[in-house]
């Protein structure tokens, strides 16, 4: 995830930058820059690592300046370089900025800009911010990033430095975090608290559409309208290690707490005026109807995600889906031509098995479309297309944004192609994109109300082994749930296809025998009513994850964890949410190193 510094003081900001820089490496980036004002604004970016841009700016001694913004970027539009490496100027030079998030209509922002003579170097989103600045600049700073706030969407914290206002640093936001470091004769913005840790622990948190200017020795707050405002600084206690992972113990912990963010940012901006539109990927009637099967391919999480879509993609779809392992998929002699879609899901886009794979399709003709987190990474770049989740870096090892911002690909492809087929009737179409849309603040309801998830956790920590069962789509979800308990609880899991329990696996369950049943697809409530009576009748006791319509199972379960309202097609990004948090709270129980799992890598990349 980008990360922003921001310094206004007595120093020489660029060392300050670079350390700070420094500090949000944790968050993963792929390029650099800092900016600092000196009568005009003097820029020095780079991709690569933060030592390529100490080298160039020779440990800062090259910018010289107390006032000051620098960047770490992760990029999602426009590959890791220098030009769209942060910050940014307006086409006067008299603007820098630097942003984290994503600006959903900077398309429209650009044509218009660029009509009226601006021109743009970088291919990010970002930099129509600076252009924007400039453009409604007259005088008043504040007035003008009103202005600009009213005419932007998306999410995002900026840092601003300008030539007109050469003593202060300027900050907005919305849905991106910020905070503002106060200190003796200099203040900071940060996109998290551990790069102003080092000079500061009194900090100010800014709000959704709120003004920060900044001087070495004031801060001044503003709201959208640009009236004054007050804010109460705080104390911040916290060591480095503790503020890189947000407060949270763990890195895992605090990536399934960004869910609801990165589900927004895989979803929203590809959904214009009830069209979804998958960035670059051409989808059309010609195309869409010449497709006669899809193979989804991934491994691990990504392929688990992969059996979610299938399930979702053939009923809507109405197209055959084989969902395959990677590792599988390359040397099975596969059957695919010029009239397979190939979906690749990787979460590092470096994953062997699945780089393999997508080789293998390529060559034999089929079509590939890559689901990828990273960008630019070899996946992303080999595939004929790429749909990025924006999932931002994850990491833990074990994967959560990543897998639940790969089913929510797959479901914006799946009901794109629906819609081109006239699969699906234009009343559910609208239905699904709302519900998908509303996805995320359903998630942080889970995220807000975690007691009993915890407290079963610790009831079952013990546990040698657990099962998982689910009919459907429950099943997939089921697949996933086991794994993120497996490897990070070190607990044996499995997962069935609730029905095939008892072609074999029942007779492993005896008393004590815990089995999580997941219960969100009311049409197969009774049949998993069935299988829950036989889990039970031998002893075992089942604990339920229900969503709202199937509640009832409470009377029939040991215990029971719910989703909110939500449609049965699109339960899994939820029941996931919840077993997330279940594997995390009973690894967390059993004291695993839950972001380093023993024998796991991040990123795969042997064979
Ligand atoms: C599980 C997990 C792995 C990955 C798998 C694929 O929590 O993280 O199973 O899902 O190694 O990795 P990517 O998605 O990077 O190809």
């Amino acid at each position: 995830m980008c990360g922003i510094i921001g310094y206004t003081g007595t120093n020489q900001a660029a060392p300050i930058l670079l350390k700070g820089l420094e500090r949000l490496e944790y968050r993963g980036y792929d390029s650099s820059g800092i900016a600092v004002i000196n009568e005009k604004i003097d820029l020095i970016k780079s991709a690569g690592k933060i030592k390529v841009l100490e080298q160039k700016t020779d440990g800062g001694k090259k910018l010289s300046g107390v006032i000051g913004i620098g960047h770490t970027r992760w990029a999602t539009h426009g590959v890791p370089s220098d030009v769209n490496s942060h910050p940014h100027l307006s086409a006067d030079g008299n603007f820098a900025i630097v942003h984290n998030g994503i600006i959903e209509n900077f398309a429209e922002l650009r044509a218009e800009l660029s009509s009226k003579g601006y021109k743009f170097k970088s291919d990010t989103d970002s930099e129509v911010i600076a252009q924007l600045i400039q453009y409604y600049y007259d005088g008043d700073m504040i007035s003008a990033l009103c202005t600009v706030m009213s005419k932007i969407v998306g999410s995002y914290a900026v840092g601003i430095i300008s030539t007109y206002s050469p003593d202060s640093v300027y900050a907005i936001r919305k849905d991106n975090p910020l905070v503002i470091g106060l200190g003796a004769n200099e203040n900071f913005i940060a996109s998290d608290f551990a790069a102003a840790l080092e000079y500061t622990h009194n900090f100010v948190q800014l709000g959704d559409g709120e003004i920060a200017k900044l001087t070495s020795r004031s801060a001044l707050f503003f709201d959208a309208h640009g009236n004054r405002m007050e804010k109460t600084p705080y104390r911040v206690d916290w060591d480095i290690s503790q503020a890189e992972k947000g407060g949270y113990p763990h890195f895992m912990l605090k990536e399934i707490y960004e869910q609801p963010r990165a589900l927004t940012d895989t979803v929203r901006p590809r959904v214009k005026n009830s069209e979804i539109i998958l960035d670059k990927i051409a989808f059309d009637a010609r195309n869409v109807n010449l497709i006669d099967k899809i193979d989804i391919i991934g491994c691990g999480s990504a392929y688990h995600a992969g059996i979610v879509g299938k399930s979702f993609i053939e009923k809507y779809c109405r197209i055959r889906v084989n969902c395959v392992l990677a590792s599988e998929y390359i040397y099975s002699d596969p059957i695919t031509d010029n009239r397979t879609l190939t979906l690749i899901i990787s979460q590092s886009g470096e994953t062997a098995d699945t780089l393999a794979a997508l080789r293998l399709a390529k060559k034999m003709g089929a079509h590939t479309i890559a689901i990828v987190n990273v960008v630019e990474s070899p996946i992303a770049r080999e595939a004929h297309d790429v749909l990025y989740t924006h999932a931002g870096p994850e990491i833990a090892v074990a994967t959560t944004k990543g897998y639940t911002t790969q089913v929510a690909a797959l479901y914006l492809i799946g009901l794109k192609i629906a819609k081109i087929k006239h699969t699906v009737s234009d009343a559910r179409y609208s239905e699904m994109l709302d519900e998908l849309i509303n996805l995320p603040q359903k998630v942080e309801q889970i995220l807000n109300d975690t007691d009993s998830v915890k407290s079963y956790a610790a009831k079952y920590s013990s546990q040698h082994c657990v099962f998982f069962i689910g009919r459907g789509t429950d099943y997939a979800a089921s697949l996933e749930g086991a794994l993120k308990l497996k490897e990070i609880s070190y607990i044996h899991a499995e997962a069935y296809a609730a029905g095939e329990l008892k072609h074999g696996t029942i007779s492993l369950v005896e008393k004590g025998t815990v089995t999580l049943a997941l219960i969100t697809q009311s049409a197969l409530y009774n049949k998993m009513l069935s299988n829950v009576k036989a889990v039970q009748s031998r002893n075992g006791t089942v604990l339920a994850i229900a969503s709202q319509a199937n509640i009832a199972i409470e009377d029939n379960s040991d215990g029971m964890l719910t989703i909110p309202d939500c449609d049965d097609d699109l339960t899994p990004i939820l029941t996931a949410v919840v077993l997330q948090l279940f594997a995390y709270y009973v690894a967390a129980e059993r004291g695993c190193d839950i972001d380093k799992p023993r024998n796991l890598a991040k990123s795969v990349t042997v064979e």
